[in-house]
């Protein structure tokens, strides 16, 4: 190859280029050219001048850790209505060196949808807030979902034809299906039929070309890397086509918590032992929580909770029985169970008082944490955790200064073991008893309480380390958490990073996840701080 000599377009394409980084408004540019491909195109785009910005960008920023004036704020939100819209985003924002961050539902721990943690980036937010249509198909038990829907809406748009049918994805309904599904997806249904990205079986994708792909034209390896590998990484997904599974029409949900630490303990230890081993209609999940003031139920009140949470897929009388034998120590009774449809049970699971109706799945206003902040974490335990174990947690948590914080327990088994690890980019099957996630809120602002939350944190993540997985110390990629591979140092500080984070998330699915991502996008314009880098980057 001659390269003495630059050729006319590589001229152009460095004039192009330093245009844009002169410029004042780089965002002119990209409008002229976005109005170049479609003369209608700016009714889509809100910039920061534009009066409806902040609402906008705030309506979906789930952490309001990131919604301070502090947080790096994008170039301006582009809301397409169509297909063709986002193909103009990409070509134009390449054009113009603009970095795009595609939101759907805005829950990303981290806030990477809508943020970054470079002051000096240059990014839009592609908002697909606009599509979100949903067709259910009964007869084929299948539904085509764009990826802006919640999974409220979705739920809803399946109940709505089917009170027999659902759909095993999370538990919480203004998350977005758009990075929910790219991340995983677990919820109640996960021991009985996996998780929301082991049921996705055709997918719309719009590439760095501008092309539009539907699994036969993108291939199986990149099918494969987009079920689980990480939002923002391979191309946009603009739709997902579902496989929906069986659900009795009446399904049978308890709540018991306690209060008593020597209880809660006891109780917890046990827990351990039966979890993953239940008949895989039945999930049992737990959590240890200190609740204080950011809890407007018990105002005052600093007690720790021990909660179990659980969803059996059948009736009342099936389910004592079960517990009899197999989890007797919780001592359930008739009393504290209670009896519905699988989509009322999302709304029981969120806290909705039991006579909501169904069409508060569709609310997305909702916030899960109110003006609180949060950061979680989170671990896999292939081991029970022992008693004196679960004595230092509640001592961690009653470590003056924190708010409210702890631990949210999912059990695994069933389904979830008899998954091959390399199936899809998500790997965290066989072996594992169950998911730990640790969390802290707070209310006050600024940056020195916040450091005092997330030390208490990180405290409690190190704490926890003789008795969770190791090498790798295994991580869940929807529980985004940008401390893992923080260390990287060195020269090949990117590398170390991405592998550390890496393999936490996918384990030896990393390596695939890079192969396709250096075939998809070598020139890694789908980016932020944890998405899969192409090989070329590394070098
Ligand atoms: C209150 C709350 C409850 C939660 N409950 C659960 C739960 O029950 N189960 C569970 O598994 N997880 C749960 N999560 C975690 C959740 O699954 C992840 O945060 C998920 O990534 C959110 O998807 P989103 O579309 O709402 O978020 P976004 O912030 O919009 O997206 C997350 C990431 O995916 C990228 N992305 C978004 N849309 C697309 C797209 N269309 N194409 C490509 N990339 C895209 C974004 O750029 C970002 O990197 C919860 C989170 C919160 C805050
Ligand atoms: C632009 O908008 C007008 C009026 O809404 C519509 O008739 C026309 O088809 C649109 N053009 C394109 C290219 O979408
Ligand atoms: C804000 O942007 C939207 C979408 O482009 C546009 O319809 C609206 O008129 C703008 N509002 C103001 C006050 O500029
Ligand atoms: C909570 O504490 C505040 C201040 O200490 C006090 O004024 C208030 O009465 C308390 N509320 C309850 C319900 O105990």
């Amino acid at each position: 190859m001659d390269t003495a000599h630059p050729s006319f377009p590589i001229l152009v394409a460095l004039f192009v280029l330093l245009l844009g980084v002169t410029s004042s408004q780089p965002y002119e540019e990209f409008l002229q050219c976005l109005e170049f491909h479609d003369s209608n195109i700016t009714s889509i785009v809100y910039t920061r001048a534009n009066s409806s910005f902040s609402s906008l960008l705030e309506s979906s920023i789930r952490n309001p850790r990131f919604d301070t004036s502090a947080t790096p704020k994008p170039l301006l939100i582009f809301t397409p209505r169509q297909i063709s819209h986002i193909e103009s985003a990409i070509r134009c924002s390449r054009a113009h060196r603009i970095q795009i961050r595609v939101r759907s539902g805005g829950h990303d721990y981290e806030g990477l949808s809508y943020s970054t943690i470079s002051p000096s980036l240059t990014f839009l937010v592609l908002d697909l807030r606009n599509l979100r249509a949903i067709q259910v198909d009964v007869p084929s038990k299948t539904a085509w979902a764009q990826a802006g829907a919640t999974l409220g809406e979705l739920y809803y748009a399946i109940a709505a034809e089917s009170r027999t049918l659902a759909f095993p994805a999370g538990m919480w309904p203004t998350v977005g299906l758009g990075g929910h599904i790219s991340g995983g997806g677990y919820g109640s249904l996960l021991r009985k039929h996996g998780i929301a990205a082991d049921n996705v079986v055709d997918a719309q994708v719009v590439d760095v070309e501008g092309r539009i792909l539907d699994r036969a034209s993108m291939g199986e390896d990149l099918f494969w890397a987009i079920r689980g590998g990480g939002g923002n990484t391979f191309g946009i997904v603009v739709a997902w086509k579902l496989s929906l599974v069986s659900v009795p029409p009446t399904v049978t949900l308890f709540t018991a918590s306690r209060t008593a630490q020597h209880k809660g303990i006891e109780l917890f230890h046990r827990w351990q032992h039966v979890v993953d081993k239940l008949p895989d209609d039945l999930i049992v999940m737990a959590s240890v929580v200190l609740n204080s003031v950011a809890n407007p139920v018990q105002a005052n009140a600093t007690t720790i909770q021990a909660s179990f949470n659980s969803l059996y897929l059948g009736g009342i009388e099936g389910l004592i029985p079960m517990m009899d034998a197999k989890f007797p120590d919780l001592g359930l009774r008739r009393e504290n169970c209670v009896e519905m449809s699988w989509a009322k049970s999302i709304l029981y699971f969120a806290g909705f008082p039991l006579n909501s109706p169904l069409e508060s799945l569709l609310d997305r206003t909702i916030s899960a944490t109110g003006s609180a902040k949060f950061k979680g974490k989170s671990d896999y335990v292939k081991e029970p955790i022992p008693i004196s174990g679960f004595e230092g947690i509640w001592e961690k948590l009653k470590e003056v200064g924190v708010q409210t914080g702890g631990l949210i327990l999912a059990s695994y088994g069933g389904k979830m073991s008899e998954i091959p690890e390399s199936s899809i980019p998500f790997p965290h099957r066989a072996g594992n008893i169950y998911q730990v996630e640790e969390v802290a809120f707070w209310v006050e602002d600024g940056v020195e309480a916040a450091d005092g939350y997330l030390n208490w944190l990180r405290g409690l993540y190190e704490y926890m380390t003789p008795y969770v997985s190791k090498n790798p110390r295994e991580a869940y990629a929807n529980y985004r958490d940008l401390d893992i591979g923080r260390n990287g140092g060195g020269g090949e500080g990117d590398y170390r990073r991405a592998r550390s984070w890496g393999s936490s998330y996918y384990k030896n699915n990393f390596d695939r996840l890079v192969r396709v991502k250096t075939a998809v996008d070598p020139a890694n314009f789908f980016r932020n701080e944890q998405s899969i880098p192409p090989l070329s980057s590394w070098r």
